[in-house]
């Protein structure tokens, strides 16, 4: 039945060349998607269609934004299959509740089943999000769940535990081509959830420990834009989300083939995409670049790293840190006893939160429980509250050495972190 319907649509299209293009609201179970329509979103933001990728012969079923000159690709679905002109091309839905693509009558994609559903329907957000659902417009499956190289407001990036999903950015592996390339921008959640941007499995750059207020490096959106966060961490998911407060502002984040991450604004008298801010370009950010309990600094020539306090730390290698050379960062002038009431906490400001790779976290212990919960084990190194929007409320403990930790010059202030020392 289905194969005979695709059939004919095939015979048709050869036949019949369209003359026109058809803008489709839905796509449901007697409503495709052939090539030369489009999907659009309800206030016609976005547009899902067969779209060429720069100036490639290769077309994509892939979002952009419909409005703009400079056709964007927010989104592709077939990033390993590119489409050729000849074939005939369709999008519709299968039983059991999946979208599926034809080429030539040949499957060549289709979203992951998730639930049975008769008469499910596929419309696009005004937010860029395909979403198929069933009658009850519950969720089947969406486009949000499988980034590309875009991170579009409310797009979420994390881990959704209980469907065992993990939403990241994959760079495309040149301009002109979507095929995942060697970067990827998501959350490490072995400890308290914070975004890396790997090459392959090595970390290049990381985040700060996810909260609720502004970040750092990505707060230099260019002009006005106010950008809220979403942070949600609890038994279901670990996610971080962004959002525009003027919602008819185009903003995009992208993390690029060459590994750069870089916020773009649409300017309609320039009609163009204006460079935001980039988040990758300063040595000082290279991950773990000053090893264990070192912090970077940058002066106007060149980059050179310090021991976090040099009143209580030193070099491991003298001769190799006067080399330039910090891999084997600092350790402590008197080591720690670990005995009950031999050590006290020292409070540091105005730091980036060391990595969260080894940690554990508390989202309603107060800063004493901290303390003492931190005290208990003698590899717990420091504690910190990394969020506070929690009304005060919320422990971070991180064990073994400190690593890709800086004291940030200039940047107002940006949470606290104590580190456990001898006296
Ligand atoms: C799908 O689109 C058709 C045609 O525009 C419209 O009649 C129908 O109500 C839409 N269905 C849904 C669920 O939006
Ligand atoms: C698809 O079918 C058309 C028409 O029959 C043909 O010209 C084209 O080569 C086919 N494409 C592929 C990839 O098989
Ligand atoms: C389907 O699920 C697999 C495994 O979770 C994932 O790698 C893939 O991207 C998904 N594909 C689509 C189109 O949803
Ligand atoms: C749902 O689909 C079945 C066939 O798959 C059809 O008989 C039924 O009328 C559809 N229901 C609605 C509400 O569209
Ligand atoms: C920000 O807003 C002010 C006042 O509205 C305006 O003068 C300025 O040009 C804006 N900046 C950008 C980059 O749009
Ligand atoms: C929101 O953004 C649009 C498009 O950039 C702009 O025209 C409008 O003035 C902005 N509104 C506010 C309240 O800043
Ligand atoms: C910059 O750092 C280098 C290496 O640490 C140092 O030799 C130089 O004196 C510094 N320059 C300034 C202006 O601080
Ligand atoms: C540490 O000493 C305090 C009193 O100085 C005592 O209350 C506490 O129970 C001791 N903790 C451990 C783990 O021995
Ligand atoms: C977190 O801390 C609260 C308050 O101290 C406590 O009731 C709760 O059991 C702790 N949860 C975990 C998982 O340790
Ligand atoms: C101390 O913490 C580490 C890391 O979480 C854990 O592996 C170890 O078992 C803990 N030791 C004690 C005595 O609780």
């Amino acid at each position: 039945m289905e194969l005979a319907t695709i059939f004919l649509l095939v015979f048709g299209l050869r036949f019949f060349p369209k003359s026109f293009a058809i803008e489709l609201n839905n796509i449901s179970d007697s409503r495709f998607l052939i090539d030369g329509d489009t999907l659009v979103s309800d206030t016609g933001i976005f547009e899902l269609g067969f779209f060429p990728s720069g100036s490639s012969e290769s077309r994509y079923l892939g979002i952009r934004y419909k409005k703009i000159s400079v056709s964007t690709l927010v989104w592709v679905a077939n990033r390993e299959q590119p489409l050729d002109s000849t074939s005939a091309l369709v999008l519709k839905i299968m039983e059991p509740g999946i979208l599926v693509l034809f080429k030539n009558m040949s499957m060549i994609w289709s979203s992951n089943k998730t639930m049975e559903s008769r008469n499910a329907t596929a419309k696009l957000h005004d937010t860029g999000n395909l979403v198929l659902m069933d009658l009850d417009e519950k969720v089947l499956w969406q486009s949000f769940d499988y980034p590309t190289e875009h991170w579009l407001p409310g797009m979420k990036i994390g881990s959704d535990y209980s469907r065992g999903i993990e939403w990241h950015l994959s760079s495309w592996k040149s301009s002109q081509h979507p095929v995942v390339g060697e970067f990827t921008w998501g959350a490490d959640i072995h400890g308290y959830p914070e975004s890396k941007l790997k090459q392959g499995t090595r970390v290049i750059l990381r985040g700060e420990p996810w909260r609720n207020q502004r970040f750092s490096r990505i707060s230099e959106f260019n002009g006005n834009l106010t950008v809220t966060y979403n942070v949600i961490i609890n038994q279901q998911e670990a996610s971080f989300a962004y959002n525009l407060e003027n919602s008819s502002t185009m903003s995009r984040i992208t993390l690029s083939f060459s590994g750069k991450l870089e916020s773009w604004m649409w300017v309609e008298a320039g009609m163009n995409w204006q460079l935001g801010a980039s988040f990758s370009q300063d040595v000082c950010d290279t991950y773990n670049i000053c090893s264990a309990y070192g912090s970077c600094i940058h002066n106007m020539t060149q980059q050179s790293c310090v021991c976090f306090d040099e009143t209580r730390f030193v070099p491991r290698s003298k001769r190799g840190w006067e080399m330039a050379d910090w891999s084997g960062g600092c350790v402590r002038r008197t080591q720690l006893e670990c005995k009950n009431g031999s050590e006290i906490f020292i409070k540091y400001s105005n730091v980036k939160l060391p990595d969260t790779q080894s940690s554990w976290y508390n989202r309603s212990m107060n800063m004493q429980e901290c303390e003492v919960e931190c005290l208990k084990n003698c590899t717990c190194m420091a504690y910190a509250n990394p969020d506070t929007g929690l009304g005060g409320r919320g422990c971070l403990l991180w064990f073994g050495d400190l690593l890709d930790a800086s004291f940030l010059h200039g940047c107002g202030m940006r949470g606290k972190t104590r580190i456990k020392l001898n006296q």
